[in-house]
């Protein structure tokens, strides 16, 4: 089994072969010949819903969807995710952000150290350090300068939970190498009054720290000759590099090599999180995500959130050939949730090597994009209802909102329902520009209201999905060596800028755009 292509698994053949068949069925015709289908493709999970009826899916799918993720071990491989084996094959790491939502009384064991007692005194500085911003309020605008998996997860989630954050306090997001971002930051903050918190992993990432020298002179401008090192705060595994950048001893907080830059924002990488909305509020995301984590590790297949998920995203892709993916959340509080899931999915399943080495002869990840609704339905959602190519949609939507005025919620929540039943039902009209073919499969998420801890449980669900995806393509989810090529070679070409090209290797069209920015 161990060397086998998953394709050549009698699953994926009998996966294949039902495709066939079910392919011709609507998705409509199934709920017309079972007014309860609604009941047998459904999971609820107190807060949470996971609709999933308008898949072209019947109860033979999901039997042998469930017999294939049974064959690909999904049970083994979630064991050893959550005991911390090196599943990160290439980089030999244990993938351990569950670990972060953990109580203190368990024990995770790497490279023969129990690393529980590491993350809650991490936990306890994050604690003492959220609560004394938010009581001094010496400080009232923190920056916080990464980018990726050290922007996209604590930037969307300050959006997501603002209405539990400390108002007195503003957060923002410098992550582009464009100096743009960080001018127009500079421009309305306040130097006394400014934290800023280097956010990096590696400490090496060209964006962050180009970002972070320039705002470090930006600071010694502005207050002349004063010590600004308590303005400085460094989140970051390589503490070393934080220290020589002249960042205080006290003032960094450590993350680790078992933490992945997309899945760090239960690490300290939360820190402007745990300011913002306060320690007590991040706890309680942490503690939806470990609700997840429970559901996930212990539900059947069949009545388990991120294993139906993983596996409609799987049968969309290989079986009804799928390219795509929309992601819909009818939230404002949730408009940067397309973005950070664009790294969490792409950057971990966007593989085409198995974890044997071989080149994969079926699809991986999708393409992911997505939107707010109803933005997104004055947008793009024409070619999902009558382009050429059919794509499946995710649909989240929050039935309660603090914010509700008038009747916007209900027109907001109609609209996300209308959109799913469109999708599926189609129109029928003389006029074929009119016309709408219909059979266009969505899932709807409903979640009861936009809390840390359901915020959390929304993170650890997509987090699981991913994962789940990552085996039933027996793929590396948890390595991102396909960036790494892009960085060399724009290395290559800033050093060389000052020097005439003789490198004959370059293409005349590479050349010539480097010569059209060697002034400026
Ligand atoms: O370039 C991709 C990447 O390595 C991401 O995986 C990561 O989240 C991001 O860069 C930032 O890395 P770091 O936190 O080390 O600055």
């Amino acid at each position: 089994m161990n060397n086998k292509l998953r394709s050549d698994l009698k699953q994926w053949h009998e996966l294949e072969e039902h495709a066939k068949i079910i392919k011709n069925v609507p998705i409509r015709a199934h709920f017309d010949n079972d007014p309860s289908r609604f009941d047998d493709f459904h999971i609820s999970m107190d807060s949470m819903l996971l609709d999933y009826s308008k898949q072209h899916i019947n109860k033979t799918t999901i039997e042998k969807l469930c017999d294939y993720a049974k064959a690909c071990d999904l049970e083994g491989w979630r064991a050893k995710m959550f005991a911390g084996e090196p599943i990160n094959i290439t980089e030999d790491r244990a993938v351990l952000h569950t670990a972060l939502r953990y109580d203190n009384d368990q024990k995770i064991i790497v490279d023969g150290h129990n690393i529980m007692p590491d993350i809650h005194a991490i936990f306890k500085h994050m604690e003492e350090f959220s609560n004394k911003v938010n009581q001094e309020q010496r400080f009232t605008h923190i920056v916080n300068i990464g980018v990726g998996g050290s922007d996209l997860g604590t930037f969307m989630a300050y959006e997501a939970l603002k209405q539990y954050s400390n108002r007195n306090i503003s957060l923002h997001f410098v992550s582009n190498i464009d100096a743009t971002a960080l001018t127009e930051t500079l421009r309305i903050i306040d130097p006394e009054k400014t934290l800023f918190l280097i956010t990096s992993k590696t400490f090496t990432t060209q964006e962050t720290i180009a970002n972070a020298v320039s705002a470090r002179k930006w600071l010694k401008k502005k207050l002349g000759n004063k010590d600004i090192s308590d303005h400085f705060v460094a989140i970051t595994q390589n503490v070393e590099i934080a220290k020589d950048f002249g960042i205080r001893e006290e003032q960094i907080f450590p993350i680790w090599d078992w933490v992945g830059g997309r899945f760090s924002i239960w690490s300290a990488v939360g820190l402007p999180l745990s300011i913002a909305i306060g320690y007590d509020n991040f706890k309680a995301m942490l503690g939806g995500a470990k609700e997840m984590d429970e559901h996930f590790c212990s539900a059947p297949f069949d009545e388990n959130m991120p294993i139906m998920l993983g596996l409609i995203g799987m049968w969309n892709r290989n079986f009804l050939k799928r390219k795509s993916l929309a992601v819909i959340p009818y939230s404002q509080y949730l408009h940067r949730f397309p973005a950070y899931l664009q790294q969490l999915d792409m950057e971990s399943n966007g593989k085409s090597i198995d974890r044997n080495g071989n080149k994969t002869p079926y699809d991986t990840g999708s393409v992911v994009f997505g939107e707010v609704g109803t933005n997104a339905q004055h947008a793009f959602f024409q070619l999902i209802h009558q382009g050429t190519d059919v794509v499946p949609c995710e649909f989240i939507t929050i039935i309660k909102n603090k914010n509700d005025i008038d009747k916007h919620q209900k027109i907001l929540l109609s609209n996300a329902i209308a959109q799913a039943q469109a999708l599926m039902d189609g129109l029928d009209n003389n006029d074929p520009h009119k016309a709408f073919d219909g059979n266009r499969p969505s899932t709807m998420l409903k979640i009861n209201e936009l809390t840390p801890r359901n915020f959390g449980k929304l993170i650890a669900l997509y987090e699981h999905k991913i994962f789940v995806q990552g085996i039933l393509w027996n793929i590396n989810s948890f390595d991102q060596c396909g960036v790494e090529l892009g960085k060399i070679l724009a290395k290559q070409i800033i050093n060389n800028l000052g020097t005439n090209n003789e490198n004959t290797d370059i293409d005349s069209s590479t050349l010539n755009l480097i010569n059209t920015i060697k002034d400026k």
